[in-house]
């Protein structure tokens, strides 16, 4: 418990304060009450194996969506049992109560998002039995994440943010017995290698998952390779993101003919010889030729069966009465010369053993993308399902950013304040939400989309105020602050209406950012001043009728007023803006296209005749690409097909045929030139628009995309893609992030692992798109930046296409029981979709440059908010809480209260190793120096998930088959408050702040 470390106490306050807690009687393992035996948690807890047998680690376990068919509540409480049934609650009273029965028996629980809600409702009594329980192991937390993540369409700061959320609360409830050693993503529909690389970070010994491409698996089962050493990172420092990874063997479900629980129909063991039907030998010799069987295709003499399914164990009983008996009668054949010993176990029970058998495993180092549970069943839809909720997942989370770090800054004014009472844990629980992998993945049923937006939407109320108060408390102004949420339709009332008005921008990125306010307004001319009074360049445009068509009754705007705003770090700049009685009235649009745009760094060129995209330079590297873009729908399978019955789903893409309908060959335009912005408006169709915008001072190049809505009139289901062909030589080859961070090189008809026979052509050759795809050859790389993840691929030479926007008719038969085919109050006719995508064209070397920094931009947005009239002369307009920016390659990614005198830090290097010329070396912050307004006065560094001390995380150690075992290099940091960061490294510190 006491570490070396501990007595370098200048540095480590914290630890200190843990200390003095310590002794002052709040035991953090108090001793079981009854037993008083101090606990024997974790690996001590396992029980004895046979090393001369095989030994089946049977791992009771239940399986509890936070939301799917039902919602996250409706299923704690086991609520529309006519849908699903299924009930939390009742599955946790069950459990706790059968494995007081019997001290052998065992029970993992993962989704603490559950958990919680459970544990709020319990007596002292009750706790203190659950403590006892988890201290004994009997009870063990796996993953502990408020939910088990996607992995496709999840962002990482997302996951961190969650999965930070679950352990705590397991730490702080339960103490080290509380900390899961395994991660288990036992039913995501595929892998990324930045959620294993996460893990790895967040200390787990091992991670087990359920589902990968068939083949992938057949191969593994002949070769022995269902368990592998995953290395994570090409630019972290092996073992830093080596993670051992285990393939469970029948998913996550029990072996055919023993399934006990109530949802089940196997027999269950009748063992009174007296009575009918007694089937003890048969059921061992069943059980006998799995177990032997299933070790065929495992390596050690040890194997895993997940005894639990979705929502199992309500009705306990049935599982462990009968798991009690098949582990009795099995292990009776030993007396007879039997070698199959069977065992209540955990996850991390088995992996202990699979650590001690002292072997080495395949080294993996691509991922599971995409996931085939049959030759025409790609799970590659879900990248893109639900365009809307993802595109709200992804921004509340920048919304949640900016309300974590305007906590810290504001101070305690900002929870209670003038505004009333505000919050950042609601919208951190329902962000937690949003991640499980049947909600920002789009596979849920209708109403529990709707529920998890609804809990944003509640989230981001809770944040409005506690936003609000904060800003008063820095710029001294405590005039009403009004937000405005749809301003990507144009609606705002009050900068509508007002002649008079100032608009804050708060800027979450730790470096300057110029961001173009683009403002709906019924006025003709404006006078737009920044913080320090002096008038800033802003135009005059007319409301395109795309716009007026996708905002119906919400807003009444005729223009949009546009102007650019300089915003200082983590902090905010206020500019004013006031109606000019006679201004010069706004220029209206060209009705022709023009045969080319440019700014000073940038030449767009259109096809006149079709209005299309033609072609793109970058002016200051000389570099030109031919250039065409166009949209395009794939009609969906409706199941009748001669190869197999599959329909395109919310999970599966199937597209009918390899090649997409082109909405129109050509689009009507019209132009605008301004000082701010160049824009060519395209109609494509009455149901597709776009908007090619080029501001004066940007690299990059804007889309805005209108898709919706989509036309079901001929009884086809549509998959709206759009489509880049480009000049570039790609030669089957183009890249896409994972989770938002490292690139991962992907290649048509090709996986890097396993030799590919491919049956989908499109939908095989699908990847997640989270934040950016690029295609690229010696010369020019083009970089796509996207707004919510997405799924797309490159299915010809130097061909990037986008999937946008999907209305299905079908239901895929993945047990969601639902087409995915939205629609809403305002949209009764069809969900209308609308996102951004940046367009970046640089030289390879330079490419990382200019896309990890958009990239993080377009995650993290400015916060607008609004205030009427003239601001009182002593308001402070512009503010920032770091002393300078912090250095290009450093993100700041974590700034969040933590409890009353401490704060979450984390930084992180967001280039990887040899990705830039410039950015891909290690860069040092001095931690004192960062903020302009807090003084810091201890610092402890802690794992990526913020539940263990960085010094006290000691994981497993894994030998690869290629035989090196890479150790830990140690770094030396001159002072404690120097954090030096390499390529791709994420720190995590804990600050004491006064
Ligand atoms: C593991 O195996 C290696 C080589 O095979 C051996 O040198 C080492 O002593 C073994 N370690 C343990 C703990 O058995
Ligand atoms: C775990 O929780 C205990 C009790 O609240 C706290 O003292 C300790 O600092 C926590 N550990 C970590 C690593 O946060
Ligand atoms: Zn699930």
């Amino acid at each position: 418990m006491i570490r070396a470390s501990f007595l370098d106490m200048a540095a480590r306050c914290l630890h200190l304060a843990a200390l003095l807690s310590f002794f002052s009687g709040a035991l953090p393992f108090p001793l079981g009450p009854e037993t008083g035996k101090s606990p024997t948690c974790g690996y001590e807890s396992c029980h004895a194996t046979q090393p001369d047998m095989l030994n089946v680690h049977l791992v009771p376990h239940t399986h509890d969506d936070v939301g799917w068919l039902k919602t996250v509540d409706q299923y704690f409480y086991g609520d529309r049992n006519d849908i699903q049934h299924a009930g939390v609650q009742y599955i946790l009273d069950s459990v706790v109560d059968q494995l007081l029965k019997n001290p052998d028996r065992r029970f993992i629980y993962v989704e603490t998002a559950f958990f919680y809600r459970w544990w709020r409702q319990q007596s002292s009594s009750m706790k203190q039995t659950v403590k006892q329980l988890v201290e004994e192991g009997r009870l063990e937390f796996v993953n502990g994440g408020w939910c088990m993540s996607d992995e496709a369409t999840t962002h990482y700061s997302s996951v961190i943010d969650q999965m930070t959320l679950g352990l705590r609360f397991l730490n702080e409830t339960f103490g080290l017995c509380g900390r899961p050693r395994v991660a288990w993503h036992i039913d995501p529909f595929g892998h990324a290698r930045e959620h294993a690389s996460m893990f790895a970070q967040m200390g787990y010994d091992g991670f087990f998952f359920g589902r990968l491409d068939y083949q992938d698996r057949s191969l593994r089962m002949a070769t022995k390779e269902q368990e592998l050493l995953w290395r994570a990172s090409e630019s972290l420092t092996p073992p830093m993101a080596d993670l051992f990874t285990g393939i469970l063997p029948n998913g996550y479900n029990p072996p055919t003919g023993f399934c006990w629980d109530q949802s089940c129909d196997d027999p269950p063991i009748r063992d009174d010889p007296e009575l009918e039907d007694y089937n003890v030998d048969d059921v061992v010799n069943r059980f006998v030729a799995i177990a032997n069987s299933q070790s065929m295709v495992y390596k050690t003499n040890h194997i895993i069966m997940t005894m639990g399914s979705d929502f199992q164990y309500e009705n306990a009983n049935l599982w462990y009465k009968n798991l009690d008996k098949l582990i009795r009668y099995v292990n009776a054949e030993q007396a007879d010369g039997g070698k199959v010993n069977v065992l209540y176990s955990t996850p991390s029970c088995y992996l202990q053993e699979l650590h001690r058998a002292n072997r080495t495993w395949a080294l993996k180092t691509d991922d599971f993308f995409p996931y085939a549970d049959a030759p025409h069943d790609f799970w590659t839809g879900y990248f893109t399902s639900r365009p809307a909720l993802k595109r709200y997942e992804r921004i509340s989370n920048s919304n949640l950013q900016t309300c974590n770090q305007l906590e810290v800054l504001g101070g305690p004014d900002s929870r209670k304040g003038p505004f009333g009472e505000g919050d950042s844990q609601t919208l951190k629980e329902a962000m937690a939400v949003a991640q499980h992998h049947d909600a920002v993945s789009g596979t849920e049923k209708q109403h529990v989309a709707n529920d998890y937006a609804r809990r944003l939407a509640n989230g981001w109320q809770r944040c409005q105020v506690l936003v609000s108060n904060s800003l008063a408390a820095l710029s001294g102004s405590t005039a009403e602050r009004i937000y405005c949420d749809n301003l990507n339709i144009s609606v705002c009332p009050l900068t509508e209406a007002s002649k008079k008005f100032s608009v804050n921008v708060y800027n979450p990125l730790a470096r300057p950012v110029s961001y173009p306010v683009r403002l709906p307004v019924n006025g003709s001319s404006y006078e737009v001043k920044d913080a320090n009074g002096k008038p800033v360049d802003c135009q005059v445009l007319p409301v395109s009728s795309s716009t007026k068509e996708v905002r119906r009754s919400r807003g009444y705007a005729l223009r949009e007023l546009l102007f650019q705003v300089e915003a200082p770090p983590l902090g905010f700049t206020t500019s004013s803006v006031s109606l000019l009685k006679d201004g010069p009235p706004p220029a209206s649009p060209s009705p022709r296209t023009p045969t080319s745009i440019q700014n000073k760094f940038l030449r767009v060129t259109f096809d006149p005749d079709t209005g299309l995209l033609s072609g793109l330079s970058n002016l200051e590297t000389k570099q030109s690409i031919k250039l065409t873009q166009n949209f395009y729908w794939y009609n969906a399978s409706d199941g009748n097909n001669t190869h197999s019955n599959q329909p395109s789903g919310a999970y599966i893409f199937r597209p009918n045929s390899s090649t997409p309908f082109i909405i129109s060959s050509s689009a009507k335009t019209e132009s605008i030139q301004g000082v701010v912005v160049q824009e060519v408006r395209q109609v494509f169709s009455p149901w597709v628009s776009q908007v090619v915008r080029l501001y004066s001072d940007r690299r990059e190049l804007e889309l805005e995309w209108t898709v919706g809505p989509v036309p079901i009139g001929d009884d086809l289901g549509k998959e709206v893609i759009t489509r880049f062909d480009t000049s570039i030589k790609t030669s089957e080859y183009f890249y896409t992030d994972s989770n938002g961070r490292e690139m991962l090189r992907r290649r048509k008809d090709f996986r890097p692992s396993w030799t590919l026979r491919q049956s989908e052509p499109i939908a095989g050759n699908y990847y997640p798109i989270n934040s950016r795809a690029f295609i690229k050859d010696e010369e020019d790389q083009l970089t796509v930046v996207t707004d919510r993840s997405q799924g797309g691929g490159s299915i010809h030479n130097g061909s990037l296409e986008i999937m946008l926007h999907r209305r299905l008719l079908y239901d895929d038969v993945r047990g969601v029981a639902e087409p995915l085919n939205e629609t809403s109050d305002i949209f009764p006719e069809g969900l209308v979709v609308r996102g951004g995508i940046l367009l970046s064209l640089q030289p390879p070397p330079r490419a990382a440059d200019a896309h990890r920094p958009l990239a993080q931009q377009v995650v993290l947005q400015p916060l607008l908010s609004f205030t009427e009239g003239e601001l009182h002369p002593d308001t402070r307009l512009e503010f920032s809480g770091l002393q300078a920016a912090l250095p290009p390659a450093v993100h700041l990614l974590t700034l969040t209260q933590w409890d009353e005198d401490s704060l979450l830090l984390r930084l992180e290097h967001q280039f990887q190793t040899g990705e830039s010329k410039v950015n891909s070396e290690p860069v040092t912050v001095n931690l004192q120096k960062m903020f302009s307004t807090l003084k810091l006065l201890g610092v402890s560094e802690m794992n990526l998930s913020a539940n263990q001390w960085k010094d006290e995380m000691k994981r497993f150690d894994w030998t690869p088959q290629t035989g090196e075992k890479p150790l830990l290099k140690e770094f030396q940091e001159r002072s404690v408050w120097e954090a030096t960061l390499r390529p791709m490294e994420i720190r995590t510190f804990l600050l004491r702040v006064r």
